[in-house]
């Protein structure tokens, strides 16, 4: 689905939401409880609507952050550069981001060749807090491998695994299909880590090389509802989540 820009005046629950000041409903309370100010004004009722850009708005007295942040969830297509410009004119992703005037940013990246959920957003923090490594969210992939893989072999995944950049933490790994008789199969793999190629390296170390491979899950968001190549703006409950307050 995608999304029109929308316009900025907007109900001061959600602009304070989208601000990051705390959940909509949250923010219903410190509008209730008079903590808001619109252009020197206390304002309690819910139904105010105010300008992020233009209005002068302050919570306890502290002025909130006049930046239009945008939070993007994106279903990447196989074939595209998780980056804003490809200097070999190969798809990036920035071409299916339409309708947004802020300039967002992928967070993290996935494989030319990976499908699958990709973040975009303007606000630097939650880039950096989602990427450290004390942070981060799980991850799901669905990985299509030659061959069907022995459940030793799965367990070594799970259990750790060396690569040239050292043991990979532990993960968990399920055999979801068997296709072509065997000839290939499907496994999920959840990991907390973002190391470069990861899963894709995980599974050649035990000899059954990645043919496809989709992201399915960031955390707690999934792709549920987004087409391939479409995007859809995280909703202020969400972003809270992944802001872990
Ligand atoms: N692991 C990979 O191998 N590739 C990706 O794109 C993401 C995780």
């Amino acid at each position: 689905m995608m999304n029109a820009e929308v316009n900025r005046v907007e109900r001061l629950q959600k602009v304070l939401a989208q601000a990051g000041i705390a959940s909509r409903r949250k923010c219903e309370e410190l509008i209730q409880s008079g903590r808001v100010k619109v252009n020197g004004e206390v304002i309690t009722a819910l139904g105010h609507k105010a300008d992020p850009l233009q209005d002068q708005i302050e919570v306890d007295g502290q002025s909130i952050v006049r930046e239009n942040y945008v939070y993007l969830l994106f279903h990447k297509p196989k074939g595209v550069i998780t980056s804003v410009e490809d200097p070999r004119g190969r798809k990036v992703v920035m071409d299916y981001i339409h309708g947004i005037q802020e300039r967002v940013y992928p967070i993290g990246r996935l494989d030319y060749d990976t499908e699958g959920l990709l973040l975009l957003t303007n606000d630097g923090e939650l880039t950096y807090k989602l990427l450290h490594p004390s942070h981060e969210f799980d991850k799901t992939y669905h990985a299509t491998v030659k061959g069907v893989p022995s459940p030793e072999k799965l367990e070594r995944l799970a259990n750790g695994i060396m690569l040239k950049d050292g043991m990979t933490a532990p993960a968990e790994v399920k055999l979801l299909d068997v296709l072509s008789y065997g000839r290939e199969s499907v496994i999920e793999i959840t990991i907390h880590e973002g190391r470069n190629r990861q899963v894709r390296r995980m599974c050649d170390a035990i000899g059954h090389k990645v043919s496809y491979l989709k992201r399915v899950k960031f955390g707690f968001l999934t792709l549920k509802g987004v087409e391939r190549g479409a995007f859809r703006r995280l909703s202020a409950e969400e972003v809270q989540n992944l802001k872990g307050n």
